[in-house]
């Protein structure tokens, strides 16, 4: 994350350890450490050899790899800069023009440059207004190609309680959280992404309406009776196994997102047809997106 003196990322400096957890690290170029199954990847703003050497001397852990790259490689080798979706602003932390979602990305996934985040972001728009209403009314019951809605909008339902599963930066909680959904709960198993997600929900003063929960979806699926809305936008496999359990499902809306067009097969046979109906299908640079709602 974003500390004073520093206002951007420029040159990231990491670090693969062997060992996680391991002791939290006060360094003022520090960026943040990502926990994984098989070890911690740190990042800095500066080169920091003599400090890991010294942390691997005090923990015993050992350096796997070390890299330095640009920030705008680590993020695909775009520019992040602000962007319109509808009529919400998103701009970096750094950039100094008004806007309606300000995020610091620091090194997590949901820039919103990713189609899948995109996709999210648009359907997310198009069908919660700022009464915290959502549009979905249309079906369509097999996805079909192109980016068309299936069916015109032509009503509002209230979605008072949302669930951000595999939350990244925040930037979906976030939005929700602008359209008037008044409780947001966004969860995600990376601690750094959780602290980026609350650092960012603070940014934009809805540390009230949005709850980050550190919670490891294989282990820990959420029951999703008690929201309106489900946006996951995750890796196929992981999304697999939550559509294949009943649990996923008791939620009234999905927004579905983080597999490409030749999973969709696979995926559209676990849809529950008796319970729930699609009611958009997007695509974009093959990453698609699934609005759907419960049968009712
Ligand atoms: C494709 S990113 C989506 C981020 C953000 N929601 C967006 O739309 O840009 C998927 C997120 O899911 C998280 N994730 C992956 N596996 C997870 C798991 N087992 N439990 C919880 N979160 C997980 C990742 O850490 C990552 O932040």
């Amino acid at each position: 994350m974003l500390r004073p003196p520093y206002r951007r990322y420029q040159r990231l400096y990491t670090y693969h350890l062997d060992q996680t957890p391991l002791p939290s690290l006060d360094d003022p170029d520090l960026i943040g450490a990502w926990g994984e199954d098989d070890g911690t990847v740190l990042f800095f703003h500066r080169p920091k050899e003599r400090l890991i050497a010294e942390l691997c001397r005090q923990t015993g852990a050992r350096l796997h790899y070390q890299a330095d790259l640009d920030y705008e490689e680590w993020e695909a080798g775009r520019e992040i800069v602000p962007f319109q979706v509808g009529d919400l602003r998103v701009a970096p932390a750094w950039d100094e023009q008004e806007a309606d979602i300000r995020l610091d990305p620091s090194v997590i996934f949901g820039s919103g440059f990713h189609p899948s985040t995109r996709l999210c972001l648009e359907m997310l728009l198009k069908y919660v207004n700022n009464d915290g209403q959502t549009g979905l009314n249309g079906s369509a019951d097999h996805p079909s190609a192109g980016s068309q809605p299936a069916a015109a909008v032509k009503h509002f339902l209230p979605v008072k309680r949302a669930l951000d599963l595999g939350c990244g930066t925040g930037l979906l909680a976030i939005a929700a959280a602008r359209r008037g959904v008044a409780q947001v709960l966004a969860v995600d198993n990376n601690p750094l992404a959780c602290q980026v997600a609350a650092a960012n929900c603070r940014l934009n003063q809805v540390e009230e309406r949005v709850t980050v929960r550190q919670l490891d979806l294989r282990r820990e699926p959420p029951a999703t009776g008690e929201f309106d809305l489900v946006m996951a936008n995750l890796y196929q496999g992981l999304l697999r196994e939550l559509m294949a359990n009943p649990d996923f499902w008791l939620a009234r809306y999905h927004i579905l997102a983080g597999f490409i067009t030749p999973m969709e097969e696979e995926l559209l046979a676990l849809l529950p047809a008796d319970r729930v109906r699609l009611v958009e299908r997007i695509s974009r640079e093959r990453w698609c997106c699934w609005v759907l709602a419960a049968r009712c």
